[in-house]
């Protein structure tokens, strides 16, 4: 495993060869005071804006901030922007660097496991607008993402379960060694979290985006869970109740498994195995109707619906996923009502 001190040579290096006016710094406070020194071998040319995260600051006024900081600065186009935190930085810093000015560059340092091998790669940044998550937003790559695993050990045990949400995600669309190692895990710690599992989730992202960058086809198969996730976190949200996007994302994948059985797609030996493991690490609410109503609502706003009818990836084996599948919304509603505890 690289070392913490390996990983920072490595970003030195980047940086010196580049030669940037300055190096913005968008960093969670909360990480930044568990990391003070991280940046200390930047001697010039600084600008360190941290904040107070949470899901609810991913908005346009913190972009705001965000600019009126680089722009008192003088920021001009030549800078880069260093996103220091989990997937709320590199949304919100991604799409803030993306489009001031036109753009400039992006480094992330993902310290979250969900934002390591997820929301930190692959160039996706937004905020969220009228309750609906990530409503806004731009593709921009980062030009580097450095990763080290050794930010997992300050991560709280609930922060690890949200990556774990979407690194079974990854387990169940890659090749199969990723879920046979994933599924015998004892318990869940920073230690039981393997790099060769950050790695084999990064690549497999890394592989999808290089076909499909701007998410026209096969990058779908990354969101599988996702189409019943985003709307059950987006659900929790506007309830103000918030869940972790990793763990929205391991309840709609239960979902969308029962409802990928329920076409016939998936064998109910293995739609039992992945639901049983899921159930291990997370808890599946029931919701009543009128709930299921307001959850498909929001499926209904998602990009990938036309009317009544949703296309979305449903799972026929592991690393086997039928892309654009048609549901009908009421047939989403119909299943949100089933007991999956
Ligand atoms: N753009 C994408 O492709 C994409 C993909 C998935 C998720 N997302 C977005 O990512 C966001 C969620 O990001 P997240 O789950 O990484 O978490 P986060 O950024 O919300 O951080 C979670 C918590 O962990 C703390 N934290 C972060 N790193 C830490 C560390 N090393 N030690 C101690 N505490 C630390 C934070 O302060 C925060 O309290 C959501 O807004 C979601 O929409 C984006």
């Amino acid at each position: 495993m690289s070392t913490m001190i390996e990983i920072k040579h490595n970003l030195q290096s980047f940086i010196i060869q580049h030669n940037f006016s300055s190096i913005v710094i968008i960093a969670d406070e909360t990480v930044w005071n568990y990391y003070p020194n991280y940046f200390d071998f930047i001697k010039e040319k600084k600008i360190i804006i941290p904040i107070i995260i949470s899901e609810k600051i991913k908005n346009l006024a913190t972009c705001e901030l965000i600019w009126q900081k680089m722009s008192d600065a003088q920021v001009d186009r030549e800078a880069l922007c260093i996103n220091f935190g989990g997937g709320i930085i590199s949304d919100i810093g991604g799409f803030a660097a993306s489009i001031y000015k036109r753009g400039i560059k992006v480094v992330n340092i993902p310290t979250t496991l969900l934002a390591m091998i997820d929301a930190a790669i692959g160039g996706k940044n937004g905020i969220n607008f009228n309750h609906i998550k990530n409503m806004i937003g731009t593709f921009h790559f980062p030009e580097k993402v450095f990763i080290d695993k050794n930010f997992l050990k300050t991560l709280t045990h609930n922060e690890l379960l949200n990556g774990f949400g979407e690194l079974i995600k990854y387990a169940l669309i890659t090749k199969r060694d990723l879920w046979n190692e994933i599924k015998q895990i004892p318990s869940l710690s920073a230690d039981e979290i393997k790099q060769t599992w950050i790695d084999k989730a990064v690549s497999f992202k890394a592989e999808v985006v290089k076909i499909d960058p701007f998410d026209k086809n096969e990058r779908q198969i990354l969101n599988v869970g996702h189409t019943i996730g985003h709307a059950i976190e987006s659900f929790y949200l506007k309830k103000g109740d918030e869940i972790s996007h990793g763990n929205a994302v391991a309840i709609g994948t239960v979902f969308e498994i029962y409802l990928s059985n329920y076409k016939k797609l998936v064998s109910t030996k293995l739609a039992e195995e992945i639901s049983n493991f899921i159930k291990r690490f997370f808890t599946i609410p029931t919701f009543t109707k009128t709930e299921s109503l307001e959850i498909a609502s929001y499926i209904s706003n998602d990009k990938k619906t036309m009317l009544q009818t949703v296309f979305l990836p449903l799972l026929n084996d592991i690393g086997k996923i039928s892309l654009k599948q048609k549901v009908e919304i009421a047939e989403i509603v119909e299943i949100l009502q089933n007991d999956l505890r």
